[in-house]
């Protein structure tokens, strides 16, 4: 038995918090996790994944374990949710596990070490790792800002997106704008309110494009739009409720595809928990999963060709990998599956997914 089997079910005996930071310094340690590299290659926009399996952002908010993840024999990682400026989250409590349905309900609040910090570990990481694991920046308005609101607001939500883009096109081979996160009040609003994708998402799309001209960069940097599974009253999507979100960012150009779901606010109402500042907090994990599929139905059905499908959501065995990719997702990604049942999990997804 290696040190992770003896070292994941202790985790679990701790505070999610705590168990998050007992596997962070395990991660760091230079062991192998078994079962190796998988090669099942997948190609677009001039990017060349690894396999078709990926970790999903909030494990490493600080691309503090890449090493380790690249271990983990994954193909790519959302790294974040990163920020502007260091930002120390919502006060605790805000995060449990519930052991019953291998759920983790969350309302942490974007909790970062700030641009500079995470740009120069990702920069290092890069230099010296050869595993071919694609990192994706994920993205957002600062808090600090989101929740002043008010005049100028959208300029300064702008500005920090752009300093975002500037400080991480060089150390990344994608991006993910996220404005579905519940756990900022009046985030998510951007996401269903009008003018969302004028105001923030384009800016962002050109900021990127500046970039890659000055980078002479082959191909765009990709830009996805990480979707809640819901609307704004917590209830699943369905085609009429979804379109008014989704029809901006059908434009050509608007953005090169989704990742689909964050967590749900409304699964986390149902297990009664008790709004703060008005948030519940957002369910992750088993509960998710006909969520995140119903949700890939739509957007797989809505989206234009060229458009990537990163699905994720309650993926706790690697048959709902398969499921997830049945439902229209190119690539899958997992977060509590991972914590249920330990680093190799995220490995066997990619695993099944090679052998199918
Ligand atoms: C503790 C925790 C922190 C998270 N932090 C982020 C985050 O910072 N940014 C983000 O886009 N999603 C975040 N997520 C959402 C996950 O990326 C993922 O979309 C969601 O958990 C559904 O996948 P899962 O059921 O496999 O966990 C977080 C999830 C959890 C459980």
């Amino acid at each position: 038995m290696g040190l992770y089997e003896w070292l994941f079910p202790l985790a679990r005996l701790l505070p999610a918090e705590r168990a998050h930071e007992l596997g962070h310094w395990a991660l760091k340690l230079p062991l192998p996790l078994g079962g190796g590299r998988v090669e099942d290659p997948f190609e677009w926009s001039g990017l060349r994944f690894p396999n078709r399996v990926g970790l999903a952002a909030g494990f490493d908010k600080n691309a503090a374990v890449l090493d380790g993840i690249a271990r983990m024999g994954v193909g790519f990682v959302e790294v974040g949710t990163i920020l502007s400026a260091p930002w120390p989250g919502n006060p605790p409590p805000r995060m449990s596990r519930r052991e019953d349905e291998r759920a983790i309900w969350n309302r942490l609040g974007f909790p970062n070490e700030g641009v500079a910090r995470v740009a120069q570990r990702m920069e290092r990481f890069r230099a010296r790792n050869r595993s071919g694991l694609i990192l994706a920046s994920n993205v957002a308005p600062h808090p600090r800002t989101v929740k002043a609101g008010g005049e100028g607001f959208l300029a300064e939500a702008r500005s920090e997106l752009a300093q975002l883009a500037h400080a991480l096109h060089a150390v990344s081979d994608l991006f993910v704008i996220n404005l579905s996160s519940p756990n900022t009040k009046g985030l998510r609003d951007l996401l269903y309110g009008p003018g969302f994708r004028d105001e923030l998402i384009l800016p962002l799309r050109e900021a990127l494009s500046a970039l890659d001209a000055e980078a002479d960069r082959p191909e765009p940097t990709p830009l996805l739009v990480k979707l809640p599974p819901e609307d704004g009253e917590g209830v699943p999507w369905t085609e009429e409720s979804l379109a008014p979100c989704l029809e901006p960012l059908r434009a050509p150009g608007a953005c090169d595809g989704f990742v689909a779901v964050n967590t749900s606010i409304g699964l986390a109402r149902a297990r009664g928990a008790s709004p703060d500042e008005g948030l519940p907090g957002g369910l992750s994990g088993v509960p998710l999963r006909p969520l995140a599929e119903s949700t890939l139905r739509l957007l797989a059905s809505a989206r234009r060709p060229e458009h990537l499908l990163v699905g994720g959501g309650g993926v706790d065995e690697p048959g709902d990998a398969l499921a997830l990719r049945a439902a229209g997702a190119d690539l899958v990604e997992v977060y509590t599956g991972m914590i249920y049942h330990g680093p190799r999990f995220p490995g066997a997804c990619a695993r099944a997914l090679a052998e199918r």
